[in-house]
């Protein structure tokens, strides 16, 4: 059995929870023991409606050993790891502490604010041989699975083009209203825009450049509509957009089509198409858990079994990283060409 202890119980924590109580109820033998958060009215049950429905309203949260301060978690806990579910500002310094307390850490996604801090998250998981992943749930979401062997087995041939999407509802639910605050989330471009920036990252490796425009609607929010160009040797064109302005009914969605040299693929409200070009088209029958599950239990298996850490290692999510810092240049620079290295 190994234990697990969770920082932070918002909007995303909150998933996180009831993933572990499926795992415990399925027998998988993971336990969440301890729970951190430094707004404890958190365990009274008083949480905020997010974008997405993932969390239960009520939990028994006598069932765990309760921190406010995770300092003290870390020092006053043994467990086999740790799931940050902290604002992106806190994402280097509490799995650091984590990784030095020979805990392996699974941390929420945007692997950090910058790629310094990134690099530091990577030398300390080698420097104490632990595990470290960041919660790219699309890596592990049924839809951008299928999607990602159709490119690498080239099932259609070649990709000629691709276009990415998500966006949706203003996120005002946060912890002192972190994710509205340019210099704590990086705004919509660091914070939802980064999945399908990983999405392309996955997909295809870093680009050669990148070129975005960019508009902030919402003051000191960093930029809150994003539009990406991604530029590749063999001339694929591909594009990805967010907007987290989109209010009234719009709700939240996310979507994809991308172009084959011999069909296409669409993933709209909650549905994939495959178009062959010669073909019937046809929905593919794909597993109906959602990425947070899969890629709880992934890492929970790996920690478990001690087996490398392979869909979504630290390197890729800090090229990632990479690639939204090089976006902010080019949104700076109204859409200028910025090229792009490997680390
Ligand atoms: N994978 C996804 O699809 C997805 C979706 C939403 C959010 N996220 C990520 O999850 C993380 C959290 O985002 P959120 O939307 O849940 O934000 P949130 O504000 O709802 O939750 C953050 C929680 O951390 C707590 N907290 C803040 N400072 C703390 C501290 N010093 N010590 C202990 N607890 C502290 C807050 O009280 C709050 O409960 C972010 O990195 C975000 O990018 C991922």
């Amino acid at each position: 059995m190994i234990k697990v202890g969770l920082i932070g119980l918002g909007f995303m924590g909150r998933g996180h929870l009831d993933v572990y109580l499926r795992l415990e109820e399925e027998g998988f033998p993971v336990k969440l023991v301890a729970i951190c958060d430094i707004d404890t009215t958190k365990f009274q049950n008083k949480f905020l409606p997010g974008n997405l429905d993932v969390g239960n309203q009520k939990y028994d949260f006598s069932r765990y050993r309760l921190y406010s301060n995770y300092d003290e978690m870390l020092e006053k806990e043994q467990l086999d790891y740790v799931d940050i579910a902290l604002p992106t500002y806190l994402h280097a310094d509490a799995t650091i502490k984590a990784l030095n307390k020979g805990m392996h850490v699974l941390c929420e996604k945007p692997m950090a604010m910058n790629p310094r801090e990134c690099q530091a998250m990577i030398e300390a998981a080698e420097k104490n041989n632990r595990k470290l992943m960041i919660g790219h749930c699309l890596r592990f979401w049924p839809a951008y699975e299928y999607l990602k062997e159709v490119v690498e087995e080239e099932k259609f041939g070649k990709v000629l083009g691709g276009y990415f999407f998500r966006g949706g509802t203003t996120p005002k639910w946060s912890y002192e209203n972190w994710l509205l605050r340019k210099e704590k989330s990086g705004g919509a471009l660091l914070d939802q825009h980064i999945h399908d920036i990983d999405t392309i990252n996955w997909l295809f490796g870093m680009p050669e450049a990148v070129s975005t425009v960019g508009r902030n609607v919402i003051e000191g929010s960093g930029y809150d509509i994003v539009s990406t160009h991604y530029f590749y040797k063999d001339g694929k064109v591909i594009t990805a957009e967010d907007d987290w302005v989109l209010n009234g009914d719009f709700g939240f969605d996310m979507r994809f089509r991308v172009n084959f040299e011999k069909g296409n693929i669409v993933y709209e409200k909650g549905v994939l198409k495959v178009n062959p070009n010669d073909g019937e088209s046809f929905t593919p029958e794909l597993s109906t858990d959602n990425g947070y599950y899969r890629e709880i239990k992934y890492f929970a298996s790996a920690v478990l079994n001690d087996t490398p850490i392979e869909v979504a290692t630290p390197v890729s999510s800090m090229e990632t990283i990479i690639i939204a810092m090089a976006e902010m240049e080019s949104a700076d620079n109204c859409g200028k060409h910025v090229t792009l290295s490997k680390p």
